[in-house]
């Protein structure tokens, strides 16, 4: 039948592992909506517009053909029939990604077509940091992962195989401009079930999370 799972989480809190293992487990799809929120960024940045014009950055975003998959076990991302999966995980888009998700009309966009693919998924589990209170607030379970700023930034940067301290740098900057801007600031959901995984492994939190679901 129809579930709608949202995990939404600052970086490193393991959430894209924990989401596509759920998903994996499930039988369910799986939609990453920063990987959304990237690819509009990478757009922008290929279109030479200055990420910080909100008005070109959404006639951008209005104008170009995205398209992602839902399979957990490799979704790509495609802009105008460009393959963007490894681009847009690189630190120009990264670097960006805050400004450009912070303009009103992306935003908008995107979550319109989120919740368009949530209808049509049946079972889903969908991670980003808005979902269980702005695009899928009818989720049949909403979680939202914590972690230590030390474990998020020990994870992240191993991921991305770069310097630790710069890696938490930048986490700190995008948390900041992430919970801090005027157009619909970040918040968790206040019926969201909050699992600090700081001390647990991926499979502690798919198993936690499997057992909510039945419960
Ligand atoms: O990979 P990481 O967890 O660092 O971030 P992500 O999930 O790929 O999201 C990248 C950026 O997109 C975030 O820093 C947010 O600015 C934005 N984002 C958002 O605004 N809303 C979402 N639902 C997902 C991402």
């Amino acid at each position: 039948g129809r579930c709608v799972v949202a995990v939404d989480g600052p970086s490193g809190s393991g959430k894209s592992t924990v989401s596509r293992r759920l998903a994996a487990g499930l039988d369910a799809r799986y939609l990453d909506t920063g990987a959304m929120y990237r690819a509009v960024t990478w757009a922008v940045l290929r279109s030479g517009v200055d990420p910080a014009d909100a008005e070109a950055v959404a006639k951008v975003a209005g104008e170009i053909d995205l398209r992602i998959g839902t399979d957990p076990q490799g979704y790509g991302v495609t802009v105008d029939g460009v393959a963007v999966d490894a681009d847009i995980r690189g630190p120009e888009v990264t670097g960006a990604v805050s400004a450009v998700a912070a303009v009103p009309a992306v935003r908008a966009l995107l979550v319109a077509r989120q919740r368009e693919m949530i209808t049509h998924a049946g079972r889903i589990v969908v991670e980003g940091r808005d979902i269980g209170s702005v695009v899928a607030p009818e989720a049949e379970l909403k979680v939202y992962l914590t972690a230590s700023e030390v474990a998020r930034a020990r994870r992240r940067s191993a991921e991305d195989a770069a310097d630790e301290a710069a890696t938490a740098a930048d986490l700190a900057r995008r948390d900041r401009l992430d919970s801090t801007r005027t157009a619909d600031p970040l918040q968790q959901s206040a019926d969201a079930v909050v699992l600090d995984t700081t001390e647990l492994g991926i499979d502690e939190v798919v198993a936690r999370l499997r057992e909510l679901l039945t419960e």
